[in-house]
Parts: C-alpha cells; sequence; structure tokens
C-alpha cells in the first residue's frame, strides 16, 4: 500500500489505445484511474462522456476518479455513478447548491469530490469540508493537460490540509495540474496525499511504469 496516492489522467494518454494504456497504468503500480470530463462551457475543451467511464470499468480493478469540468453537474451525477465511477468531483465554481449536489453522490453509493479552481479561496469549503470524501485542488486553470504549475496553489493546498485535519477528516486532499518529478515534493510537502499526473505520466519519453517509478522515487528520496 502507497501512502501518496497516484492519480494517471487519462486526458493525456493515447484514446485509439486507451483500455491498454489504462492497463498500463495499474501494472505501474498507480492507485486510482483520473477521468476528465470537459463540456466546452464550464472550461474550453470537450473531452468523453460517461460511455467512455462505462467501457474502462471492466478494464481495470482501481477506483475511477472522475473529474466534472462541467456546468450543472447533478444532471450527469447519476449516469456517471452507472457507469462506473468510484469518485466523482464536482466544481465548487459550478454548484450553487454544493451540499445537495455531494449528498446527491453520496446517495448513490460513491465517494463525494470537490474541486475549486486556482483563484477561488479555500475558505469557500468551510462549512462544507467535514462531509467530503475527497478534496482536489486545481494547480492550473483546467481545460487542458499539460500546463505549469501554478506555484501560489502550495499555500492553499497547506491551509486546506489544516482544515481536513481540523475536522478530522481523512478525506484525500488531491492535486491536479501541472505536477511532475520538478513539482512532487512542493505538493507533497504542503500535505497533499494524492495527486492526479496526466503528461507526467503518459508521454513519448518514457513508459508508463518507468514514469510511475520515477514520481515514486522523487518523492521517496525527500
Ligand atoms: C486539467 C485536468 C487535469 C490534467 C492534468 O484540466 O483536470 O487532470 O489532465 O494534466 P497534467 O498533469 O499534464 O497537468
Ligand atoms: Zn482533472
Amino acid at each position: 500500500m502507497n501512502s501518496v496516492k497516484i492519480s494517471p489522467s487519462i486526458l493525456s494518454a493515447n484514446f485509439a489505445f486507451l483500455g491498454e494504456q489504462v492497463r498500463e497504468a495499474e501494472e505501474a503500480g498507480v492507485d486510482y484511474i483520473h477521468v476528465d470530463v470537459m463540456d466546452g462551457h464550464f472550461v474550453p475543451n470537450i473531452t468523453i462522456g460517461p460511455l467512455i467511464v462505462k467501457a474502462l470499468r471492466p478494464v481495470t480493478k482501481l477506483p475511477l476518479d472522475v473529474h466534472l469540468m462541467i456546468e450543472n453537474p447533478e444532471r450527469y451525477i447519476e449516469d456517471f455513478a452507472k457507469a462506473g465511477a468510484d469518485i466523482i468531483t464536482v466544481h465548487q465554481e459550478t454548484c450553487p447548491h454544493l451540499h445537495r449536489s455531494l449528498q446527491q453522490i453520496q446517495n448513490l453509493d460513491v465517494r463525494a469530490g470537490v474541486s475549486i479552481n486556482p483563484s477561488t479561496p479555500a475558505n469557500t469549503l468551510d462549512e462544507i469540508i467535514s462531509e467530503v470524501d475527497l478534496v482536489l485542488v486545481m494547480s492550473v486553470n483546467p481545460g487542458f493537460g499539460g500546463q505549469s504549475y501554478i506555484h501560489s496553489c502550495t499555500a492553499k493546498i497547506q491551509k486546506l490540509r489544516e482544515m481536513l485535519d481540523q475536522c478530522g477528516s481523512s478525506a484525500d486532499l488531491e492535486v491536479d495540474g501541472g505536477v511532475n518529478v520538478e513539482t512532487v515534493n512542493e505538493v507533497i510537502g504542503a500535505g497533499a496525499n494524492a495527486f492526479v499526473a496526466g503528461s507526467a505520466v503518459f508521454n513519448d519519453k518514457n513508459s508508463v511504469a518507468e514514469n510511475v517509478k520515477l514520481l515514486r522515487e522523487k518523492i521517496k528520496n525527500t
């Protein structure tokens, strides 16, 4: 059991061989599979829907960590739950009734996550933090893989770690965007116990197994 969880984002995978890429990641010893869902409204890009989650479900035993970067996510939560999502994360910025949206997820026996953009303060989660199963800190502006880590987000990770500890929560504190061998220790040092890695895991430089090994070694050696 690894204490730091790696959630590779399939956004950077080769979609023509998606099943194989997910299998490779599982064999490399990752913890979750991160699925980035984008609607072309909340974020500029359009990606995938519940069909892909359903197709991936029989391919892996790992939890499917579904990140909804979509407006009105409550309209699609049930579809993603039925498709086999284990964690569904909604954005605070898209949910005027955040408590209701999180309950909707948990009532479907799925772990409920909440995400905040780089410009959204940690204290917008004050009233909800004790109820969530995962907090996803965006360390890039959501929409694309391969962007650079925004260093001002590190203080927010520390703050959220304090908030979770204060209420005795064992929720995952996961960081998403620009996490690679250069930045991973900044993220873990700030108190995250999980991170998403897209382009650092799926790239042309190394195999998935090599990239996961490099990340694990980097965490271990500091
Ligand atoms: C960004 C997505 C991320 C992205 C991460 O909107 O939510 O999950 O795929 O990619 P990297 O790790 O390349 O920044
Ligand atoms: Zn994501």
